[in-house]
């Protein structure tokens, strides 16, 4: 089996949790991680066993044992990230959003599409069992025709510097909101075709929106919203409901159940003729980060298509930053 050598570039919130399901894995090396802040790179040394550490990730581009290079940094530096390690032949697993314009996200598309290495986005519901198992039951029919979808991701932003951070490039609709929009493309194999919305800033210092109701219409007559929120006044909430015209799923993540969490994320079908309920007790990982680092190593063994493809991620992309224009100018955007 080959050892994987790695790099994590960026050891915040999202490459610590990479880290943390990758670093003990038979097949993978960490052999260096790097932030611009030298404690956290240093602390994430120690944590995960890297060979190296340090600020500045160039040195590391020309290291021979370094295949695979994760960027976990904030979205405005992906592409001149990617476009680095591109040149240097290592292979990449980038956070979304690919960008935080639509000018430069079709600049990594362009980048993607003429490199000699592999490159995954990290779509990483795509990787959960749980929404692949609601995909399933909507293409099976659960629910019958689906009609209407409503999902919120609410984050009561304590973290108020993280947070700030990722406002300076984007809103949240676009920065998680590129999850869903994918999501509903992926479950219903339909296009998103509308977009609409509202925003506004809770915190009046905020760069961008810090929270956003972003409607959308499919071409498959699906309607829905999501809506999306970063504020320390705002509750944590994660709800994702999908209703048919025979009945409707819930999904209530293992940390949020309120009993019987040792069971796993709580999968709840109604069934509208009969009024019954169908409880599954599902066994998932919500990022399962090295599922998605060998579905990388899979595209570079053997010549597979990323999950999603760059093409779906670029659609749900677009389809987020005109989400945002539509919110920004108060108007229905067609796509
Ligand atoms: N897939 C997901 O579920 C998910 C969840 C959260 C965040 N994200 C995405 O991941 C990215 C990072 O978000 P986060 O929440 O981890 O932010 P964060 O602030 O917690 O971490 C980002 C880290 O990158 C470091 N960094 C930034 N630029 C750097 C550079 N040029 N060189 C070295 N280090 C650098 C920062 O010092 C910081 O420690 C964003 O694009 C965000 O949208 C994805």
């Amino acid at each position: 089996m080959k050892k994987y050598g790695i790099m994590v570039i960026g050891c915040g919130h999202i490459g610590s949790q990479h880290l943390e399901n990758i670093y003990y894995r038979d097949n993978i090396q960490i052999v260096a991680v790097v932030d611009q802040d030298l404690d956290s790179a240093k602390l994430a040394a120690r944590k995960y066993g890297a060979l190296e550490y340090g600020t500045d990730y160039h040195k590391f581009l020309d290291d021979d044992r370094v295949d695979i290079v994760i960027v976990a940094t904030y979205t405005s530096t992906h592409l001149p990230i990617l476009k680095e390690c591109v040149k240097k032949g290592k292979h990449v697993l980038c956070e979304k959003p690919i960008a935080a314009t639509l000018e430069d996200g079709e600049e990594f598309v362009r980048v993607v599409k003429n490199a000699s290495v592999k490159v995954l986005v990290a779509h990483i519901l795509r990787h959960n069992k749980s929404y692949i198992k609601i995909g399933e039951m909507i293409k099976n029919g659960a629910i019958g025709e689906l009609k209407t979808v409503r999902m919120v991701q609410n984050h009561h932003a304590l973290e108020s510097n993280r947070f700030s951070n990722l406002l300076k490039d984007c809103t949240p609709v676009l920065d998680c909101g590129v999850h869903y929009i994918d999501v509903m493309q992926w479950f219903t194999g339909s296009k998103i075709c509308e977009v609409s919305g509202v925003g506004t800033k809770i915190d009046p210092t905020s760069p961008h929106y810090d929270f956003t109701i972003m409607t959308f219409r499919m071409e498959n007559g699906c309607v829905g919203y999501y809506e999306a929120g970063w504020n320390k006044n705002i509750e944590s909430q994660n709800m994702k409901e999908f209703i048919g015209t025979k009945g409707r799923i819930s999904l209530v993540l293992q940390e949020l159940r309120s009993n019987d969490r040792e069971e796993g994320d709580l999968i709840t079908l109604y069934d509208g003729e009969s009024g019954e309920y169908r409880i599954i007790n599902n066994d998932s990982t919500y990022k399962d980060m090295y599922g998605q680092v060998c579905t990388l190593i899979d595209m570079i063994e053997n010549d597979t298509e990323g999950n999603p493809t760059i093409d779906s991620v670029f659609s749900a992309f677009k389809t987020a930053c005109l989400a945002q224009k539509a919110i920004e100018e108060n108007r229905i955007i067609k796509i």
